[in-house]
């Protein structure tokens, strides 16, 4: 059964940046993009290492340790060395509060 889980408040994320969160023992990453909040799994699919501390340009989190890219919207790995997508969360804002959906 899916559970919304409240993690932080809009202004927690200025535009182009990233936090890192443990949800029910999952570590996530939202990103704050142009067109909004985007939750995704705080993990590389290349060797495993955090993405929070990648650099966001537009749509896309840079991994900081070997330069793999993700969209932060779909999860799609975009370059090598990451050949596998991450997983991404259901967002939903209500007031200035940020959800995600847990499995
Ligand atoms: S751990 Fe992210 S590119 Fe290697």
């Amino acid at each position: 059964m899916e559970r919304w889980i409240k993690v932080t408040h809009q202004n927690e994320i200025p535009k182009g940046q990233t936090r890192a969160f443990t949800i029910e023992n999952e570590p996530i990453a939202i990103s704050h993009v142009e067109d909004g909040f985007f939750a995704y799994e705080n993990k590389c699919s290349h060797m495993d290492f955090p993405l929070d501390d990648g650099i966001l340009e537009g749509c896309e989190i840079e991994c900081a340790h070997h330069g793999a890219k993700f969209d932060v919207k779909t999860g799609e790995a975009l370059c090598m060395p990451a050949v596998s997508a991450i997983r991404v969360y259901p967002l939903k804002i209500e007031g200035d509060e940020i959800y995600v959906e847990i499995p």
